[in-house]
């Protein structure tokens, strides 16, 4: 019961690594609120995760989305002790396809979604005299390039350099501001990932998410829930004196 008595919001939490994060604080003794552009998954998984969860429609890339979502959380659990910035979209493309409105739809979700985000739940902790912990989603995908992905790539490399400017900003409101660097995560996610291979590199579909599991050091694609202890760890007090850091969890895959 690290987490006993914390609410948190969770970004993108209706589905995927958002929705282990959310179960995993919750046997932790944690409240959560699950922000979701996709209300109906967000409810249901809000529903599945019993009375711990609340399910509220968020659209990062919205202000006042934003500011309602922060507002009906701290209605519903008084304050927020943890926000997960983890809502995000992958896209791909060669260089010489990429579309203007593609990357502004990206990097609006990805990066400002993020910023905003922050932004917000920070103005409220500062306010309400909150140690908060902020935990943002990167991706191996932000430390370094890959040629078909360079938009997600740079929204994610984004995150990580918010993550290091927020959290020296922060921290002397007692506030932490760290990441997680997911590997590749198997899950709806990366079925869409694997259709753009698809498209891209002429494979046959599930072919190149087999690829890259094989290509894992661990052996494996990671699972949802390979990255819950490092989340419930960087919100505890145990990382009280953690601050900017970006951490690895992808079975060996990045070393930084
Ligand atoms: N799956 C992977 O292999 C992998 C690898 C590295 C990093 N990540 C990162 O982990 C995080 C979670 O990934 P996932 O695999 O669970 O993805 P996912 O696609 O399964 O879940 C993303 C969630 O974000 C929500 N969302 C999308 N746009 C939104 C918006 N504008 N406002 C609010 N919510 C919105 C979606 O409805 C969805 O529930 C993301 O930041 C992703 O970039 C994933």
């Amino acid at each position: 019961m690290r987490l006993a008595g914390k609410s948190a919001l969770i970004t993108g939490a209706a589905r995927g690594i958002g929705r282990a994060f959310a179960e995993a604080y919750i046997l932790e003794g944690a409240r959560v609120a699950i922000g979701d552009i996709n209300i109906a998954q967000a409810r249901a998984s809000a529903k599945d995760l019993g009375d711990a969860a609340i399910a509220i429609k968020m659209d990062v890339t919205d202000q006042s989305s934003i500011e309602s979502a922060v507002d009906e959380t701290i209605s519903a659990f008084g304050q927020i002790d943890i926000l997960i910035n983890n809502a995000a979209v992958f896209t791909a493309a060669p260089i010489v396809e990429v579309a203007r409105s593609d990357y502004q739809r990206v990097f609006d979700i990805n990066f400002a979604g993020t910023l905003f985000t922050l932004q917000a739940v920070a103005r409220h902790m500062i306010a309400a005299g909150v140690k908060g912990k902020i935990i943002n989603i990167a991706s191996q995908a932000g430390r370094r390039g890959e040629p078909l992905v360079s938009v997600y790539c740079a929204s994610k490399a984004a995150v990580i350099s918010l993550t290091q400017s927020a959290g020296l900003n922060l921290i002397k409101h007692g506030i932490n501001v760290n990441a997680i660097s997911p590997g590749v995560v198997d899950g709806e996610h990366w079925n869409g990932v694997d259709a753009f291979f698809a498209k891209y590199e002429g494979k046959a579909p599930g072919q190149k998410k087999k690829e890259v599991g094989a290509g894992v050091p661990y052996g494996r694609m990671g699972a949802a829930e390979d990255l819950t202890g490092m989340a419930v760890f960087l919100a505890s007090s145990e990382a009280d004196y953690i601050v900017s850091q970006c951490y690895n969890v992808d079975g060996g895959q990045w070393m930084s």
